[in-house]
């Protein structure tokens, strides 16, 4: 994504609120079949901009099959998370999880309402070159960025999300078009200008 900033005039513009940074220290950790249990992958985050960085556990199901998830535009998948305290890499290692990759994600994010408890998130991924090193954490892919746009649901209200997603996503459509994960996207042709455009309308809004 090289039109950061425009996306995030187009973003605030949309949201009406204001972005909050982002420095999520996040730890993949797997576990063998050996547990007699199938094999699972937990993800242990936190995020280092918070002024009390607390851990969070994060476990993320498989995604809805047959027809019509296919053909709705969003990705619907489980995902259950709960706060952890700062010694849970020591639990999920004494359980038998094991130390996938670990990753430093740095950006901003908008939260807001519209239809939907919508989330948009503006990234870079970052790795570390020690382990655990977040200080000292190099671009995995520099100069690309990775959007996401997610929102609660249940299966009661999944239909109406996917909705509220969806049409949100067609706002930044002059800018990006986003797929669900896996599914690539071409380059969107009116990019450079929209942004332009963007740049030289929010020159009098500030940040
Ligand atoms: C989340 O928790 C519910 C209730 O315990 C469980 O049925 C479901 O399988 C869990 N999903 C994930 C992705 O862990
Ligand atoms: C849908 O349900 C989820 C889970 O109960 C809730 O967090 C979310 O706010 C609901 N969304 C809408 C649009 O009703």
């Amino acid at each position: 994504m090289q039109h950061v900033e425009a996306l995030e005039i187009l973003l605030q513009g949309l949201c009406g609120v204001h972005r909050e940074r982002l420095r999520i220290h996040e730890l993949c950790l797997k576990s063998g079949p050996n547990l007699g249990l199938a094999a699972s992958e937990v993800r242990l985050l936190c995020d280092l901009e918070q002024p009390e960085p607390t851990w969070t556990v994060r476990h993320i199901g498989g995604a809805m099959r047959g027809a019509g998830a296919e053909q709705i535009p969003v990705l619907v998948r489980t995902l259950n998370e709960s706060k952890v305290s700062k010694n849970a890499l020591r639990f999920f290692y004494s359980l038998g999880y094991k130390l996938d990759h670990e990753l430093l994600r740095v950006g901003f994010a908008f939260h807001f309402q519209k239809g939907a408890q919508i989330t948009v998130t503006v990234s870079s991924v970052n790795k570390m070159l020690k382990l655990h090193a977040t200080d000292e954490a190099v671009p995995v892919t520099p100069g690309i960025q990775l959007v996401e746009v997610t929102a609660p649901a249940s299966s009661e209200n999944y239909t109406e999300v996917v909705a509220a997603v969806s049409s949100f996503c067609e706002y930044l459509a002059p800018l990006l078009h986003l797929s669900k994960p896996g599914v690539s996207t071409g380059v969107v042709p009116t990019a450079a200008a929209a942004a332009a455009s963007l740049m030289s309308d929010g020159g009098g809004t500030t940040l």
